[in-house]
């Protein structure tokens, strides 16, 4: 289990490649994981990769993901409105690398405040797919004690 990374993946990040490609590019789920499981690979991780359009899926998601490494997260619009993401994450005390597709700080107002930063180790946004590789470094140099 601590040589696990979870990747779990909000509402919506099911349509990657059709849904709004200006905003969120051309890759798609698929895309996405192939890029996870190449990078959990090279660090010689396990990878449990998910998606969930239901918020309380994903909490139990994480719960499931306990004594995992840590989880890259991407919580999609959840990040913005769920305080039981937030929860879940403190109770399992996770370690959680927030990972957005684009740059929120560019975008709406409403996109700029975040449940899950003040719970996660870090945030990674703005860099398209290379987030969730970038996380997954982290995650793995790190040994799960990125501070
Ligand atoms: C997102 C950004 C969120 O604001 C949005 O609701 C998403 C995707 C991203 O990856 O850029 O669904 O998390």
């Amino acid at each position: 289990m601590p040589d696990t990374v979870h990747v779990l993946n909000g509402p919506n990040l099911n349509l990657l490649g059709t849904r709004e490609p200006e905003v969120y590019g051309h890759a798609t789920i698929a895309d996405v994981e192939a890029a996870c499981r190449a990078a959990c690979a090279r660090h010689r991780l396990d990878m449990v990769f998910r998606q969930s359009n239901h918020e309380g899926e994903l909490v139990t998601f994480l719960q499931e993901a306990r004594g995992s490494r840590g989880v890259v997260l991407n919580a999609a619009a959840y990040t913005h409105t769920s305080v039981a993401i937030a929860d879940a994450i403190k109770a399992v005390g996770l370690i959680v690398v927030e990972v957005h597709l684009s740059n929120v700080f560019a975008r709406e107002a409403f996109r700029h405040h975040s449940y899950v930063s003040p719970v996660a180790r870090g945030v990674i946004c703005g860099l398209g797919i290379e987030g969730y590789r970038l996380a997954i470094d982290a995650l793995a140099t790190a040994g799960g004690r990125i501070s």
